[in-house]
């Protein structure tokens, strides 16, 4: 039987909440990311909601597919511990790195990210790469910074491309970095940062996943470091 990209992803989204559902206390704060696969894992996560408390969301839409489900959004400062961020990606290497951002939550995905102790990404096999980089690279920025930015960008060899009409949830724009060969995740994520008018970028790295749940044909496969 062949499994499409569809059902590949309501898979790692049931993996996802079998992975943590025996770990999960009354009073355990999930935090969750955003896209079709996160999507999935929030449909999926409603079967049990009444095992925790909650969740923090990475976006706007998340919050809202949480509460339709009946489940609590806390606000990220309110919480002081979370065991799990569960979220997408639209690539992945073998070291875990990602590149996230497609949807434009990057930045608020990285930050609860930060807070977690374990980043379980949820992923079908179409989101596998050697190298970072095929995928544009999205840079959030500070509005008036775009065109500076830009030229920083394109400086580093990329080529910048403005999302035109899209606007992120902390009301800042994104660039996306075309033609990067990405060879060191790490170092260029925090050079992209030291951007002037940079908020955040979409690399993954320096706190990659710790563990990736990727949905294949022949089943749900898991990778760790
Ligand atoms: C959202 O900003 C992204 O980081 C998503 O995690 C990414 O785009 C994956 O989305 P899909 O699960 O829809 O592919």
């Amino acid at each position: 039987t062949t499994m499409t990209q569809d059902e590949m992803k309501q898979a790692v989204a049931q993996a996802a909440v079998d992975h943590i559902k025996g770990r999960l206390e009354s009073d355990s704060i999930i935090g969750v990311g955003t896209g079709s696969t996160a999507n999935c894992f929030i449909d999926a996560l409603a079967a049990i909601k009444n095992s925790f408390a909650g969740a923090v969301a990475s976006s706007e839409a998340t919050a809202e597919r949480l509460r339709g489900h009946g489940i609590e959004v806390f606000d990220l400062n309110s919480v002081s511990e979370m065991e799990f961020y569960i979220d997408g990606a639209d690539e992945f290497d073998p070291h875990l790195n990602l590149i996230k951002g497609g949807g434009g939550a990057l930045t608020r995905e990285k930050i609860v990210a930060a807070v977690a102790k374990e980043f379980v990404c949820i992923v079908d096999q179409s989101k596998q790469v050697d190298l970072l980089g095929a995928f544009p690279l999205p840079v959030e920025v500070i509005p008036m910074a775009r065109s500076h930015v830009g030229r920083q960008l394109a400086a580093l060899g990329g080529q910048p491309v403005y999302r035109e009409g899209f606007v992120t949830d902390n009301g800042n724009v994104i660039l996306d970095l075309q033609d990067l060969e990405i060879l060191d995740p790490k170092a260029l994520e925090a050079q992209l940062n030291n951007i002037v008018g940079v908020v955040t970028n979409g690399l993954f790295a320096r706190r990659g996943a710790d563990i990736i749940l990727m949905g294949t044909p022949d089943g749900v496969q898991t990778l760790r470091h």
